[in-house]
């Protein structure tokens, strides 16, 4: 497995904050808490921004609860974001068996990037460990079957440049309608190409989740949605458990 000091990614705690983090790693790592009760006291270890990600995913779900469509996690990398919504199905819906949660990365980090995104961020940066995307496979799934119809899948992991492997993924699945789609590609490219992609695939009431809009590190994420649907057509909103995670609401 990779280990994570060699995977580029942009950090924006001090080195308090790291020490503090990797106290907490050992811990976790050390837990004396038995196997069959880990699960149960997860909770633990969730500090004020994991558990803020956790509740922001939470209320992006809640808000499409009336509204017809997939879940699409753009840019999944660990799965995080996919997981927690496939818990959220769970619980507000388990009965929903066309409400897919579809999880896009590269698996390899940046794919490319372009004049419009920051010359700091670089071509693989958010890497993960080789070949991870079959762990997060077998994770999605025993994460569905802690809930009813677990014989049906209802998630789908794509692979590949989203750029591309969205058109395909259309093509094969013409009847999708984008409930909610979370974009934290944090570069243009796909994120421009993606929203083009499933702009006629949204209805009213399709929610787009954004991880770095405004984000001055990122700017290629607001140059894409400002290309796409323009900044003034919808408001923008802001999640009311941190401060860079937004959302608009398609009316
Ligand atoms: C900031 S990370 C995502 C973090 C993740 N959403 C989370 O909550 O932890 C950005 C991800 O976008 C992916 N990515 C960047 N460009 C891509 C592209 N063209 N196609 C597919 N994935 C891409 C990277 O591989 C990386 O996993």
């Amino acid at each position: 497995m990779k280990k994570i000091k060699e995977i580029r990614m942009i950090r924006y705690g001090n080195k308090q904050e790291s020490s503090r983090r990797e106290g907490m790693v050992t811990m976790l790592r050390a837990c004396p808490v038995p196997d069959d009760e880990l699960f149960l006291n997860i909770g633990m270890f969730l500090t004020p921004q994991t558990l803020s990600r956790v509740l922001f995913m939470d209320f992006l779900y809640r808000s499409i609860l009336n509204i017809q469509g997939v879940v699409i996690d753009f840019g999944c990398r660990w799965g995080q974001n996919s997981s927690i919504f496939i818990a959220c199905r769970g619980i507000y819906e388990p009965f929903n068996r066309i409400r897919k949660v579809i999880a896009f990365d590269t698996f390899q980090g940046h794919a490319r990037m372009s004049p419009k995104d920051k010359a700091t961020m670089k071509k693989g940066d958010y890497s993960v460990a080789a070949g991870y995307e079959k762990y997060l496979d077998s994770l999605l799934a025993y994460q569905e079957q802690e809930s009813p119809i677990s014989h049906v899948k209802k998630y789908e992991i794509v692979k590949g440049d989203a750029s591309k492997t969205i058109h395909k993924y259309l093509k094969d699945n013409p009847e999708t309608v984008v409930a909610l789609a979370y974009f934290d590609f944090d570069v243009y490219k796909p994120t421009y190409d993606c929203l083009l992609a499933i702009k006629d695939r949204m209805t009213k009431g399709t929610v787009l989740g954004f991880d770095e809009l405004i984000e001055p590190a990122c700017p290629g994420e607001t140059l894409a949605l400002k290309e796409v649907l323009g900044l003034s057509r919808y408001s923008i909103k802001r999640s009311q458990y941190n401060a860079r995670s937004s959302y608009l609401v398609i009316d």
